[in-house]
């Protein structure tokens, strides 16, 4: 018996990092998921590494067009959802001096207003207005990083719109909690770090309480801790799966 035997999952951003891994243990634990991600080839492939119980959906969560496509076939296929992952976002390092209005409107398009839709277009499919969002933010969307306000501005964004969120969804059983992540190597760091990877890494190291960064699997853990009926007393927080930076 898996915790999540019979249970409707939609996992955006499913393709790759930490989105793939909650995927993978959400499939493990018995439920459905359909993933989400934009390239074909990567969703193709992460379909095949699930082997069960999934099916893939092509789409930019910036695209309500798409995001329409997507629980149109959730809908057909089975009818409801319990679970929503809205993690799916991206990022990228420009400092002020250099911020763009293309760099403005490429974070906040996908991180702001994909998740504020991927989240209300997904309301009519909760069962008994029943179930739980989870939506991934960030540390950075606390703290200052260089080169990283624009991101860490839509994270923090993200965080205060769930604050309403549960407001809004009162009456109902539907929880929203935000899942932040600190440092977790995922294929995203390549482009962000390129040739400094390494280096980032030692710092963070050294930072970090728990002196590691973590694995996708760690927020994974965390991820399918605020889906399930273990904390089903547990609405609007930022949950910190971080290694402790955020506390220091
Ligand atoms: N890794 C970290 O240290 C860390 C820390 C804090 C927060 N986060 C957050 O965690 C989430 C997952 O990041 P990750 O590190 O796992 O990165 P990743 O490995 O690059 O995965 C990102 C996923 O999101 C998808 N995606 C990106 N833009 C999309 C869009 N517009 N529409 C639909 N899908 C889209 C990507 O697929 P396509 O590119 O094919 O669309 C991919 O499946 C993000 O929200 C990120 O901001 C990560």
């Amino acid at each position: 018996m898996g915790r999540f035997d019979g249970k409707v999952a939609v996992v955006t951003g499913g393709t790759s990092g930490i989105g793939l891994a909650a995927a993978q243990q959400f499939v493990q634990e018995g439920a459905y998921v359909f993933i989400t991600g934009r390239r074909q080839a990567e969703l193709d492939a992460a379909v095949k590494q699930l082997g069960k119980n999934v099916t893939g959906v092509r789409g930019d969560i910036s695209k309500l067009e798409d995001l329409d496509h997507l629980y149109d076939i959730v809908q057909r296929e089975k009818g409801h959802l319990d679970i929503l992952f809205a993690n799916a976002g991206l990022g990228s390092l420009l400092p002020l001096g250099e911020i763009s209005e293309e760099h403005y409107y490429k974070t906040f398009d996908v991180n702001v207003k994909g998740t504020i839709f991927t989240v209300q277009k997904a309301l009519p499919l909760f069962p008994n207005k029943k179930g739980s969002i989870i939506v991934t933010g960030s540390t950075a969307g606390s703290s200052g990083i260089p080169a990283f306000s624009i991101y860490g501005a839509s994270k923090a964004a993200i965080r205060q719109l769930v604050r309403s969120w549960i407001l809004d969804l009162k009456g109902t059983e539907i929880r929203v909690n935000v899942l932040s992540p600190g440092t977790v190597v995922t294929p995203a760091y390549d482009e962000l770090f390129g040739a400094n990877l390494e280096a980032f890494l030692e710092q963070s190291k050294n930072e970090i309480p728990l002196g590691r960064v973590g694995k996708a699997e760690e927020i994974a853990n965390a991820v399918l801790y605020l889906a399930s009926n273990e904390s089903s007393y547990i609405n609007g927080i930022e949950l910190f799966a971080d290694g402790g930076i955020a506390q220091i």
